[in-house]
């Protein structure tokens, strides 16, 4: 890498020239798989199902599919329960099937990118089974977190920490001979036991599991809770702050019309809050510890040993965004979900400040600054955009949730928001149905809930369900062509026939044809690869910058704002008389 410096009207400050690995500017669309396409008809998407559609992921104009796992799992937590990390698990198909995939996928020019759960693996596994029945201090139980409890026998957890899905992180065990043994710790459901990753053999383990995917030929991988591995040492007690301690912020994206935001030439210095500031919350003891980067310096290596780029993806919900750089520095991943522009309001001075800070913490790092709305854990964003009520992320919205959004409002916005996103330099995540405008499912009934969130809080949140449903192909299908048997894991909502992908192909305006026609422009103009500088004069709520020959426009407010000549590229919601309406994109070649 050499040093470089930047246009003072350039927001980031890089000084590390950075390569030109692929994944770099990619947009990388995530199937989680239990969702997209079921070939059996059982009800549950399988990789067939995936190989069979992905032509339309190809048209759509994607880089990469990243698959939510599909390994062998007793399915506890979707598949974030692993019990064989080098097989596929028979309900989503076969290696011989996964073959098939990967190779189709490169014959149309998508990369694959796959799951890896190393934080902690299912109960099922053959490690654990093993620990459990091998004595207390043994080699085998040294692969997890095993403590003695507290007390005069015991009966008390090793510590106070919260599980991510509610109740304790400890679980006791049972001896051999019935007698109530140690504990082991789970940040997640109890049948996810946390793997002891201060042991080597466990690293060595998953050295080898990372070439096994690697050789059949993985362009990389998402790498499940990157900032949970290592735990402070003590394991001492920890209370966390009212709300949003889960797996990151609070989920609440209402607009604010405080009139007090900076005006666009304050807006680099005086900036709206992100989430945690002013001062971020002290980090949990089992989040974002220093030891976790020598892990990642390892996989590294790995992934170094073979050719064509292979790409690691952190899920590192830390907070703030120059914690969370410190996961792709040069000799570690390569890029990690922006989960703090996920969560940002849906306001003008908000963006801008997560933007210019995002492009400056990565950037700081060498690495490509990364976007992201939805994904398989928090409310879909054409609802989430126009919620009224806070949501913490991970709990969902259900029929009984306070300020349920505006549907009508919460795909304008999220289609706004869209187009604002594909317009930035760096690389993207979209999540499954998102091109369709899919909203969150808010109308599930109570005993088709599958998510252990709503279970380990006994109802009190809904978790993550509603964004899970399986996702419409054609509207007069049975099941909306996700199979031929109209079964479906999670039932599909009654109204859902005008997002299936046949209502929308070709047709002019649809949210479809909108990701369609964003995502060759983006790549005809650069805009990946490009960088941004702020365009002033627009008025405090729009967010106006310019991306190589293109400028963008989103106004925010709710005064329309005249626009400049110039040919319209692209444009989130019909432009009639030269302006700019409300909650709306517009990219203009310059
Ligand atoms: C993060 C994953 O995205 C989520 O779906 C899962 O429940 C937890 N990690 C536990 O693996």
């Amino acid at each position: 890498m050499t040093l470089e410096s930047t246009p003072d009207s350039v927001v980031s400050e890089t000084t590390i020239v950075p390569g030109d690995e692929w994944w770099r500017s990619a947009v990388i669309y995530q199937i989680y798989p239990r969702s997209f396409a079921d070939s059996t008809g059982d009800g549950v998407g399988d990789l067939p199902g995936i190989t069979k559609r992905l032509p339309a992921l190809a048209q759509l104009g994607v880089d990469a599919i990243w698959l939510s796992p599909f390994f062998r799992s007793p399915q506890k937590d979707a598949g974030y329960d692993v019990s064989d990390y080098t097989d596929v698990d028979p309900l989503f198909g076969t290696l011989d099937d996964f073959d098939r995939l990967l190779e189709t996928a490169h014959s149309l020019g998508l990369r694959v990118i796959a799951d890896m759960v190393p934080n902690h693996t299912s109960d099922q596994h053959r490690w654990f089974q093993e620990a459990l029945a091998a004595p207390e201090g043994s080699p085998e139980r040294d692969r997890y977190m095993f403590r003695d409890g507290k007390g005069p026998n015991g009966d008390l957890p090793p510590n106070n920490w919260e599980s991510v899905f509610g109740g304790s992180m400890w679980d006791r065990v049972t001896n051999p001979d019935g007698t109530p043994g140690q504990w082991y710790l789970h940040i997640f459901d109890k049948s996810q036991p946390d793997l002891n990753w201060e042991n080597p053999w466990v690293r060595e383990q998953f050295f080898g599991i990372l070439r096994f995917w690697l050789d059949r030929g993985v362009d990389g991988f998402r790498v499940d809770v990157a900032h949970g591995m290592i735990k402070k040492a003590g394991l001492p007690d920890y209370t966390p702050p009212a709300e949003g301690a889960s797996m990151g912020g609070t989920g609440t994206s209402a607009v604010d019309e405080d009139d007090s935001v900076p005006s666009i030439a304050e807006a680099d210095t005086v900036l709206a809050p992100l989430i945690g500031d002013p001062e971020p919350a002290p980090e949990p003891p089992y989040w974002g510890q220093e030891g976790v980067h020598d892990i990642w310096r390892g996989w590294h290596e790995v992934l170094a040993e073979y050719e064509g780029d292979r790409v690691l993806c952190a899920e590192a919900w830390v907070d703030p965004l120059e914690k969370v750089a410190l996961w792709v520095r040069p000799d570690e991943m390569s890029q990690a979900f922006n989960f703090a522009y996920m969560f940002t309001d849906w306001k003008a001075s908000a963006l801008k400040r997560v933007i210019t800070e995002s492009i400056d913490a990565f950037g700081g790092v060498g690495a490509p600054a990364t976007w992201v709305l939805s994904n398989h854990d928090v409310v879909r964003h054409a609802s989430r955009l126009a919620l009224t009520a806070d949501s913490p992320q991970g709990a969902g919205i259900g029929p009984l949730s306070p300020g349920k959004p505006d549907p009508v409002l919460g795909l304008r916005r999220a289609r706004a928001a869209t187009s604002l996103m594909l317009a930035l330099p760096g690389s993207a995540y979209l999540y499954q149905g998102e091109e369709l405008g899919l909203p969150e499912d808010m109308e599930l009934p109570d005993d088709a809930r599958q998510d252990p969130t709503w279970f380990r809080t006994n109802g009190e949140k809904y978790g993550r369900d509603g964004c899970r449903v399986p996702i419409p192909w054609e509207s007069d299908k049975p099941a909306y062509g996700f199979n031929a048997s109209g079964k479906s894991w999670l039932p599909q909502p009654k109204d859902w026939a005008p997002f299936a992908r046949d209502a929308q192909e070709g047709i002019p305006g649809s949210t479809l044809s909108l990701y369609t026609d964003a995502l060759r422009l983006r790549r005809e103009h650069g805009l990946g690869t490009g960088a941004l500088s702020w365009e002033p004069g627009y008025g405090k709520k729009v967010v106006a910058f310019r991306n190589g020959d293109v400028l963008v426009l989103t106004n925010l407010g709710k005064v329309a704002v005249e626009l400049p000549v110039g040919d319209i590229l692209l444009s989130s919601e019909e432009i009639t008389g030269g302006a700019l309406p409300t909650d709306t994109t517009v990219w203009i070649q310059l």
